[in-house]
C-alpha cells in the first residue's frame, strides 16, 4: 500500500511505529521499498555517506533532485522524503518554496524536509500552501554544525529544552505533518511527542518517538568515518562487503574468475577460421 503525507499521521494516531530510512540511488531505495519501510529519506547525509564530505552543508539543490530522482523510481510504496539542503530554504520564502517545488517536479518527491523550528515557520507555512508536504526537523540540525560547535545532544539545558517543546508546536501549527527529532534526551522526546498531534521521527532520541530514522550506510554497517552512539548495526553488510571484495580479488588473481559458467560460447570453426 502507498505511504502518504497523510497514512503517515494516521497510522501514528492508530499507535503504530514508523519506519524510515535513508536512501540515496535506485538499488537502496528498492531494497528499503521491498522491505515495507513506512517512509524513505533521501537525506542531505548523502554529502558525507556518499560524497565524502566532512558535513551536510556541501551538498546542492542538484544533489538531492539527482539522488532523489534515482530513489523514486525504486520507491514504490514508501513515502519519498527529500530533504532541503543548506541554503535553499534559509534566504527567503519564496525561495524556499521554488526549491521545494524544484524538489518535487525534478527530483519526483512527495514531501520535503527542512531544518529549524520557530525560524522556519514561515518557510513550512508557505510550502505546505503550496501543496508540499513538510517534515521539520528539530534538536541537533546538522546545517547548523559550526553553530552547534560540533555533533552535540541538543536541549539538556531549561530554556533549550523549553524551546525545543515551542519548536515542535510552531512546526505543528505551521501544518508540517511530521518531525524528526536528532539527538534530544529520550525524556525530553517523549514530552515533544506528548506535546504535538503530528508523529515524532526520532533519531538519537530515545523510544517514546512515534517512528525512528537511521542512515542506510550506518544501519548496515556500511560507514566506518565515525558511528554516533545512537546507531545499531543491524546487519554487518559493510563487512560482508569487504568479504565478497577479498574474494572476487583473489579469484581474479588465482584466475579462478571467471569460470566457464561466467563466459560466452561461440563456434570453435569461426575462432579457427580467425
Ligand atoms: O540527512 C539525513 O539523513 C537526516 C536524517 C539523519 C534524519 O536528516
Amino acid at each position: 500500500m502507498k505511504r502518504t503525507a497523510a497514512t503517515f499521521i494516521e497510522a501514528a494516531s492508530k499507535g503504530e511505529r514508523l519506519v524510515v530510512m535513508t536512501a540515496y540511488d535506485y538499488s537502496m531505495a528498492r531494497v528499503a521499498d521491498s522491505c515495507g519501510v513506512d517512509a524513505i529519506l533521501v537525506g542531505d547525509s548523502l554529502g558525507m555517506v556518499c560524497l565524502g564530505y566532512k558535513d551536510t552543508l556541501r551538498v546542492t539543490m542538484e544533489d538531492i533532485i539527482h539522488h532523489t530522482r534515482a530513489v523514486s523510481r525504486g520507491a514504490k510504496d514508501a513515502l519519498l522524503i527529500a530533504d532541503m539542503p543548506f541554503m535553499s530554504y534559509q534566504v527567503s520564502v519564496e525561495e524556499a518554496v521554488r526549491n521545494a517545488g524544484r524538489l518535487v517536479c525534478e527530483g519526483h518527491a512527495e514531501s520535503v524536509k527542512l531544518e529549524g523550528g520557530a525560524d522556519v515557520a514561515d518557510r513550512v507555512k508557505a510550502i505546505v500552501k503550496a501543496q508540499i508536504p513538510v517534515m521539520g526537523h528539530i534538536g541537533l540540525t546538522p546545517q547548523s554544525v559550526n553553530v552547534f560547535g560540533g555533533f552535540k545532544v541538543q536541549g539538556r539545558q531549561l530554556e533549550a529544552a523549553k524551546k525545543l517543546i515551542d519548536d515542535a508546536k510552531r512546526l505543528e501549527d505551521s501544518g508540517a505533518f511530521s518531525i524528526t527529532l536528532e539527538c534530544v534526551p529520550a525524556a525530553l522526546s517523549q514530552k515533544i511527542t506528548e506535546a504535538v498531534s503530528i508523529p515524532t521521527i526520532g533519531i538519537g532520541a530515545g523510544p517514546a518517538c512515534n517512528g525512528q530514522v537511521l542512515v542506510f550506510h550506518d544501519m548496515l554497517g556500511m560507514f566506518s568515518d565515525f558511528r554516533p552512539k545512537f546507531v545499531k548495526v543491524f546487519s554487518d553488510a559493510g563487512e560482508s562487503m569487504r568479504t565478497g571484495i577479498r574474494k572476487y580479488a583473489e579469484e581474479v588473481r588465482s584466475g579462478a574468475f571467471p569460470a566457464d559458467e561466467h563466459s560466452f560460447r561461440i563456434d570453435p570453426e569461426i575462432i579457427e577460421k580467425l
